[in-house]
């Protein structure tokens, strides 16, 4: 791998900030950008639509299949199929089934910018440059909570910050490719950061990495 095809491995978990950061990052090198929970989005979505049941690994593998996915569908981006998703991931086979996507898309020979929860320790563990990015659950929950009402959707700071920390559990619990920061992965705590602050420092994190590979 060189660093003039990067590829840009940015974990961590729900709401910390990481695609808002893995954005940036594709902005500022000129490269593709794959928001990979939106896979895991796609597959809860079809259940929800097609009355599976989350808890049936079987009925989760038949929910890989984004024949019918409008990938701008703002249903994949609410609370209800983020935690759909949460479940579904859960599955080996439900991974498994996404894996190869990931990878082709990590492999572009002119490099890429990947996030997610198992970027830099599964799907692309030789990746150029690694961020794991974190903020405490009430900094995340508030966060959630402001674009939750900000698009004019009810919710309770309480009832956002419960589901934070049960996805949390969920996506650090369980046993396939739990979400957890690659030994060789920069930490970007952005609980006292602004955006643009937190931009700034990835930028500089994932620069220093290309110049050392
Ligand atoms: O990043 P997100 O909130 O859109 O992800 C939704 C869920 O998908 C997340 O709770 C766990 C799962 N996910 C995963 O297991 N692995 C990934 N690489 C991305 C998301």
């Amino acid at each position: 791998m060189t660093s003039s095809a990067p590829i840009i491995a940015v974990d961590g978990p729900a709401a910390s900030g990481k695609g808002t950061v893995a954005k940036a990052l594709a902005r500022h090198f000129g490269l593709p950008h794959l928001d990979t929970g939106l896979l895991y989005r796609a597959v809860a979505l079809n259940l929800l639509r097609w009355g599976g049941d989350p808890d049936s690994e079987f009925a989760a593998v038949r929910a890989c299949d984004f024949s019918q996915i409008d990938f701008d569908d703002p249903e994949l981006r609410s609370e209800m199929t983020g935690g759909v998703a949460s479940r579904v991931s859960v599955y080996p086979a439900v991974r498994e089934a996404l894996v190869q996507r990931q990878r082709d898309f990590a492999g572009q020979p002119g490099g890429a910018v990947l996030d997610g929860r198992d970027i830099g320790t599964v799907i692309a563990p030789d990746a150029d440059a690694k961020l794991f990015v974190t903020a405490s659950p009430e900094i995340r929950a508030e966060r959630r909570h402001a674009e939750l009402t900000g698009l004019g959707l009810a919710a309770h700071y309480e009832d956002v910050l419960i589901d934070i920390r049960a996805r949390d559990e969920r996506d650090s619990g369980r046993a396939a490719a739990p979400l957890v920061q690659a030994e060789d992965a920069d930490l970007l705590d952005t609980s006292e950061m602004t955006i643009d602050a937190a931009v700034r420092r990835a930028i500089a994190l994932v620069e220093a990495r290309l110049k050392r590979s």
